[in-house]
């Protein structure tokens, strides 16, 4: 694996997203199988970096998450925890109770890293960071960091948050640029605040191009180890890839071992434009 490291903070490259863990908006105790196997398969590869979200089959998949740890003893510590909090619970006092409402599920003491999940419209982002870094000062959240925020949102969060914000998780991946066309990526690296591009290979139902197969056959990986593996030589650029199959769960992790060349990030730089 490699590493992404902030100055008191090192990360995976690469975690494993929980979105469709455990049901949809809904939960669904009928994947409760799969989806248990699928977060045992992951520790078992070595993901250490989970990430997760109140609102991910109305809270289950914390719960399956909290279980699977507890199932496989695995040491808290050694855990890198993302949990997130929903547009509609910013204001402060709703802020808390979803945290603790959130730690109870993963059976945990404290999350590694709280995310308010999307803006909302007339969100006081001044009240919800009061709360969110009572919740650091607290120690039942190690950092803050926010989602699918934009420049001017991603900025104000900054200054409010009393610890450096380390992320902000947008989507990112090889046909979906949006982020690096509004500025948000860019300034992200220039501040050290990490990128989690997230929904990093949906693109199953796109034809894969010849380009993107030839350089995979190069490496004898797969077209979606080389889309994680271009996200992730890019500097600040971490990713959460989610499956449910123990195959394509190794082959994501494994994908932060590809060294791509020079030519051949100039190449995928261009591929979808
Ligand atoms: N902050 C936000 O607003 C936000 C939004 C969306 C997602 N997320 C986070 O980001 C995570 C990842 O995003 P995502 O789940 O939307 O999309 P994704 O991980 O890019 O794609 C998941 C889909 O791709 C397939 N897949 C994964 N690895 C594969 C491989 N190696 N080969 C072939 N197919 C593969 C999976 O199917 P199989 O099960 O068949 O492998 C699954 O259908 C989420 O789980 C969630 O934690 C955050």
């Amino acid at each position: 694996m490699k590493f992404e490291t902030l100055s008191n903070l090192t990360l995976p490259k690469i975690g494993f997203g929980t979105w469709k863990i455990g049901g949809d908006s809904t939960a669904d105790p009928s994947l409760d199988s799969v989806s248990m196997t699928a977060l045992r398969s992951a520790l078992e590869v070595g993901y250490t970096h989970f990430d997760t979200a109140e609102m991910y089959s109305s809270g289950h998949a914390e719960e399956l998450i909290g279980r699977v740890v507890r199932e496989t003893k695995t040491k808290r510590e050694d855990l890198f925890i993302t949990t997130k909090i929903s547009p509609e619970h910013l204001n402060p006092k709703d802020v808390f109770s979803s945290c603790e409402k959130s730690l109870r599920r993963l059976q945990m003491d404290y999350a590694d890293l709280y995310l308010i999940h999307w803006p909302s419209t007339g969100m006081k982002l001044e009240e919800t960071f009061t709360a969110l870094n009572k919740l650091v000062r607290d120690g039942k959240v190690r950092h803050l960091g926010v989602s699918n925020f934009k420049l001017r949102d991603l900025k104000k969060s900054q200054e409010l948050s009393e610890t450096p914000l380390l992320t902000n998780q947008i989507p990112y991946r090889l046909p979906d640029r949006t982020y690096v066309e509004n500025g948000v990526v860019e300034y992200c690296q220039q501040n050290d605040i990490l990128i989690t591009a997230y929904s990093p290979v949906k693109f199953r139902n796109l034809p894969v191009n010849k380009t993107l197969q030839a350089i995979a056959n190069a490496h004898s990986a797969t077209p979606y180890q080389i889309a994680l593996a271009w996200l992730v030589c890019q500097p600040r650029v971490i990713t959460i890839p989610m499956s449910f199959k123990p195959q394509h769960i190794r082959e994501n992790f494994e994908a932060a071992e590809i060294v791509l060349t020079s030519q051949e990030i100039r190449q995928l730089n261009d591929l979808y434009k």
